[in-house]
């Protein structure tokens, strides 16, 4: 037998390795831990027990006993796997149940479940809302899911800057027949909320369609937890398409797209990514349909997430720490180079606290950041070391 030639397989591995070293040396390399045990306030990596302040576990509620009792009730009752997608006969009580809790809980006539927001996200560009003849208009800082929605639908993209609701306007009143509006309700990197009423308005008038992810404001927002929809008093005849998800501060995992009875439909037939995807475990429906009632019976949660993201912001004030305004549990400290959050986090952690740090691409060129968030489950003296330790890290003059 004559000997292998391995010289492309080793090229390939050449050129692999070459590309891993390059975001090494860029301070781009991702570390991906293991947390030993349950998500909350502290998690546990190897030897370190860690102060969290980088999950989006914004309730306290992923590691709940009622919500670890609901979902081994729903194994019992419906076992582990959908067994099939939601249209062959993936789609079990437990879905249908939820699908009801959750129209209830956004005030839209009906939801459809994902196995996650990034494909609920993605449905909205593979179900024909939009085509190649088409116009998506986004913010700039929407999250990586919502552009590739509009990449994924083959129509034209722009772009508007962050917030900037006057040149989406102009961009909604172009001449192009079927238009869709895409926007985070609060921006998942930066913790601030997008101006949905004045893109509602403009969608109104130039009969585009409009979509909120509003992953980040769901449970936390609003006097129900209805998110930025709510606090903006914005119905499904304003916004007709409400993205939110599960794996936040619902403390599950998967996500909804919610609103009028014929655009849903519409979706249910023809979105590739709910009819090409086996459904969700029916049991983490179940378990999901408790966490809507908790959120629903004990807002004292968003009280005390409110109370604690305004103690840290005065903190933050008093310390003169950089920290935008963000009435959110997103609290973005921008540093700018990849390094500087880096070693940011690294003394952080150091210290007992863990913020990991947010780079490019997931973060524009020179704003790369600790992105902090605050849960329910934190206390005042968690939220004095974090400002301590932070004063301390950069101080002025401080080379970080
Ligand atoms: C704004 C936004 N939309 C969608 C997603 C994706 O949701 P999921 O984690 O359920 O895929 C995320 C983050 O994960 C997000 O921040």
């Amino acid at each position: 037998m004559g000997a292998i030639d391995l010289s492309p397989l080793l090229e390939k591995s050449f050129r692999f390795r070459a590309a891993q070293s390059e975001l090494q040396t860029k301070s781009l390399l991702r570390e991906r831990l293991a947390v030993k045990g349950r998500q909350g306030r502290c998690v546990h990596i190897g030897s370190e027990t860690l102060l969290n302040f980088c999950s989006n576990d914004y309730l306290g509620l992923a590691a709940d006993p009622r919500l670890v009792r609901a979902l081994k009730t729903g194994v019992d009752i419906y076992g582990v796997g959908a067994g099939a997608s939601a249209l062959v006969c993936g789609r079990s009580r437990a879905h249908d149940e939820l699908e009801r809790a959750v129209a209830e809980f956004t005030g839209r006539d009906r939801a459809l479940l994902f196995c996650s927001g990034y494909m609920a996200n993605l449905a909205l560009g593979v179900s024909g809302l939009v085509g190649t003849r088409d116009l998506v208009i986004e913010d700039r800082l929407n999250h990586a899911s919502l552009i590739d929605a509009a990449r994924i639908s083959g129509a034209r993209l722009r772009r508007y800057p962050h917030c900037d609701h006057a040149t989406a306007a102009k961009l909604i009143r172009t001449d192009t027949k079927r238009k869709l509006v895409l926007t985070d309700g609060v921006f998942s990197m930066d913790g601030d909320i997008a101006p949905v009423a004045e893109l509602a308005q403009a969608c109104d008038e130039s009969g585009a369609l409009l979509a909120v992810d509003d992953a980040h404001g769901l449970g936390v927002l609003g006097n129900t937890g209805g998110g930025v929809l709510e606090v903006a008093g914005m119905d499904q005849y304003r916004v007709p398409l409400l993205v939110g998800t599960f794996g936040k501060a619902v403390g599950t995992a998967g996500a909804f797209i919610a609103g009028p009875d014929d655009i849903i439909e519409f979706l249910c037939q023809r979105a590739r990514t709910y009819m090409y995807s086996t459904a969700p475990p029916p049991a983490l429906a179940h378990a999901t349909r408790h966490a809507l009632e908790i959120i629903a019976a004990e807002p004292e949660r968003r009280t005390a997430l409110a109370n604690l993201i305004n103690y840290f912001h005065d903190g933050a004030a008093e310390l003169g720490l950089p920290v935008p305004e963000s009435d959110t549990p997103i609290q973005p400290l921008i540093l700018g180079r990849p390094s500087q959050a880096v070693n940011v986090s690294a003394r952080l952690r150091a210290a007992g606290i863990l913020v990991t740090p947010i780079r490019p691409p997931t973060v524009p060129a020179a704003t790369s950041r600790l992105r902090i968030t605050i849960t329910a489950a934190h206390t005042r003296e968690d939220l004095d070391h974090l400002l301590q330790q932070l004063a301390r890290l950069l101080k002025p003059g401080q080379r970080i």
